[in-house]
């Protein structure tokens, strides 16, 4: 089971500037609210995510189960919500469970990025992933229409069969594509947002593809689902994150730094920035005031980012919630040889191993923060597998929403992006969008 150690989020004599315990039983009814909140949305089927671990995966392993073998590699092509999360995954499990089949993700725009994935991959054993909610994403149809162009070329006989494409069920441009074209399809359900969307077919499909559980993944999520059902928030692993991250933001923690030990998790800590920032950074509250919300989170990783950033995190400003994701089980593991005993520089080192070492560093820079009277928390990992994975996600799902729902905002929406997608329909000449293009003429007038 997934640990949360959130004593440092507490107030004791260490730690005197944090928030009382009280406090959070002075939130009672402010959790309550926030749940009731919650459990109407997901009567109303505006939470799909909390659905997820009953989510049907048998098309996913039909597909899989027919594929090629020859086929070795996946590209997903997709960005935000519709990439974070396959990478996460696969960053987390491909050395733990020693996985034969690669996969790589495109996110970006950026050629010379294009590049460097087309020289990595044999176009003969590669199976491409577009994938994208809305179907219409400037980043993601570039991708699409490159790498479809460069297929058609290559295996002009078979290239529909070495394109998949994810999308809403209905409706976008892409499923009018996937009808015209014959290209295997699978759904990105309506009722879970893009950064929700992990464990349904967006993250599930690239993740059984390479070779990872993804009923274990759903178990887990289920189990900390239950976990996540308690009204005690000392119960309630995400309620009690999200309350105490909410509490620290109006104490003026604008910061949340997320600081893996473990570089199979740092991607982790790269969906999480998505998840935090674009559910909770918010200009209006739901009544429509302007209340300009939400907490920056940050990523760094230990050990690291203790000779880069450290020094900031214990004695600069002191406007930051630290998170420690940290493993007690490595699979692989080294042992530091002695190799020079009779050398004080570095023999106290001879015989430990690499994760003693690692692991003592994260204890070592908790100590120093807490020392240095800065709220901090660890989540921990019994092992990097598909069940805590599974849990992980699932909680930060819940605690996200809750807090969302504690700050009065919508956790769902994100209306900050789309300016920025409409903008660039605007600048690239997409039709419907001469306003927007009269606009910047006026903006680049104005910097000339
Ligand atoms: O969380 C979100 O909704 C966004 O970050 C989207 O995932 C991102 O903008 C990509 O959108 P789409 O899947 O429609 O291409």
């Amino acid at each position: 089971m997934l640990r949360f150690e959130y004593r440092n989020l507490l107030h004791s004599k260490d730690l005197p500037t944090a928030i009382p315990a009280s406090k959070v039983q002075d939130f009672r009814y402010a959790c309550m609210q926030a749940h009731e909140e919650i459990q109407a949305d997901r009567k109303a089927n505006v939470l799909g995510f909390y659905e997820l671990p009953e989510y049907d995966v048998s098309p996913i392993l039909d597909y899989i189960s027919g594929i090629d073998p020859h086929f070795d590699t996946m590209v997903v092509l997709g960005i935000g919500g519709s990439a974070l999360g396959n990478r996460a995954l696969y960053s987390a499990l491909k050395t733990e469970r020693e996985l034969k089949r690669r996969l790589l993700v495109y996110d970006n725009v950026d050629p010379i990025y294009l590049h460097e994935i087309l020289s990595q991959i044999d176009l003969d054993t590669t199976l491409f992933n577009v994938i994208t909610k809305s179907g219409t994403t400037a980043e993601t149809m570039a991708g699409y229409m490159i790498l479809t162009d460069i297929l058609k070329k290559r295996h002009p006989e078979d290239y529909t069969k070495r394109i998949i494409i994810t999308t809403d069920r209905e409706k976008g441009f892409l499923r009018q594509v996937i009808q015209n074209e014959g290209y295997q399809s699978f759904v990105v359900p309506d009722n879970v947002g893009g950064r929700f969307s992990v464990l349904t077919d967006v993250g599930l499909l690239s993740s059984a593809f390479v070779g990872i559980n993804i009923a274990e993944l759903l178990r887990g999520a289920a189990s900390m689902r239950q976990r996540c059902e308690k009204l005690d928030s000392f119960e309630n692993p995400a309620y009690l994150n999200g309350l105490l991250h909410y509490l620290y933001m109006h104490e003026g923690k604008k910061i949340s730094v997320m600081m893996p030990y473990s570089n199979s998790l740092y991607d982790f800590a790269d969906w999480y920035r998505q998840l935090w920032a674009e559910s909770l950074g918010k200009r209006h509250n739901s009544k429509g005031r302007e209340v300009f919300v939400g907490q920056t989170p940050v990523k760094a990783l230990g050990t690291t980012d203790q000779h880069s950033q450290v020094q900031l995190y214990t004695e600069g400003p002191n406007d930051k919630v630290f998170t420690f994701l940290g493993v007690e089980n490595f699979k692989h593991d080294y042992v530091i040889p002695n190799l020079h005993p009779e050398r004080g520089e570095v023999s106290y080192l001879g015989g430990k191993k690499l994760s003693e070492l690692l692991n003592a560093e994260w204890l070592a820079t908790e100590i120093a923060l807490t020392k240095a009277h800065r709220p901090n928390c660890n989540i921990v990992f019994p092992a990097i597998d598909e069940f805590h994975i599974g849990e992980f996600i699932m909680m930060y799902e819940i605690q996200t929403v809750f807090t969302g729902k504690l700050l009065h905002i919508d956790p769902l929406d994100q209306p900050g992006v789309e300016a920025g997608k409409i903008a660039t329909y605007a600048l690239m000449g997409k039709a419907g969008y001469d306003k927007e293009r009269a606009e910047i003429q006026e903006y680049l007038k104005a910097k000339d």
